[in-house]
């Protein structure tokens, strides 16, 4: 196949840490695009806790094998999204919606990056299962001693009670 053949999306995020919920939207966008790269990005409303290397290793250990050839996982530092898309000759972005409230967060950034570059984004319903679930609600749980066992992948999950302050 051609560069110019190639289908590839980027499915942007802080991943801060990966989720199953993510997982499932990376093995679902692997399915529908020839290439998928995962953009680690800087949330400029979020403060990281996993330091990108880190965020990175985890969704690369987290992927199935079924999808893991063609998925890449990059960390754009300081980027507009719309010109990691550009670099990486991607022609949509993918993005998971969980609720409402996701779709409110995430219009504004679709409608922004079509207006700077055309760029289009598709979203995904998440799945059910994985509704409740969010980097930041997990590590909350998991900071007080919740269990967040089958939320996140289980390297993920030891990392975040590894967080623990010692009682
Ligand atoms: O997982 P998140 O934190 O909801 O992802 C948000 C993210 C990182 C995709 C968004 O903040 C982003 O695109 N950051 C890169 C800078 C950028 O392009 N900002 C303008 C968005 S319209």
């Amino acid at each position: 196949m051609s560069e110019q053949q190639i289908r590839r999306a980027v499915c942007p995020g802080s991943y801060d840490p990966v989720t199953l919920g993510h997982v499932d939207v990376l093995v679902r966008a692997a399915r529908l695009y020839d290439e998928v790269v995962v953009a680690v990005l800087h949330n400029p409303a979020k403060q990281g806790t996993f330091t990108v290397e880190q965020r990175i290793g985890f969704i690369e250990r987290s992927l199935p094998d079924e999808i893991r050839g063609r998925v890449r996982v990059e960390a754009f530092a300081g980027r507009l999204l719309v010109d990691v898309c550009r670099d990486v000759g991607a022609e949509a972005i993918v993005k998971g919606l969980r609720s409402a409230a996701d779709f409110a967060y995430e219009l504004p950034m679709a409608l922004m990056n079509r207006h700077l570059t055309g760029v289009e984004t598709v979203f995904l319903p998440g799945a059910q299962e994985f509704e409740h679930v969010s980097s930041s609600l997990v590590k909350e749980v998991a900071r007080f001693g919740g269990d967040v066992s089958g939320l996140v992948p289980d390297e993920v999950r030891d990392a975040i009670v590894a967080l623990r302050p010692n009682p």
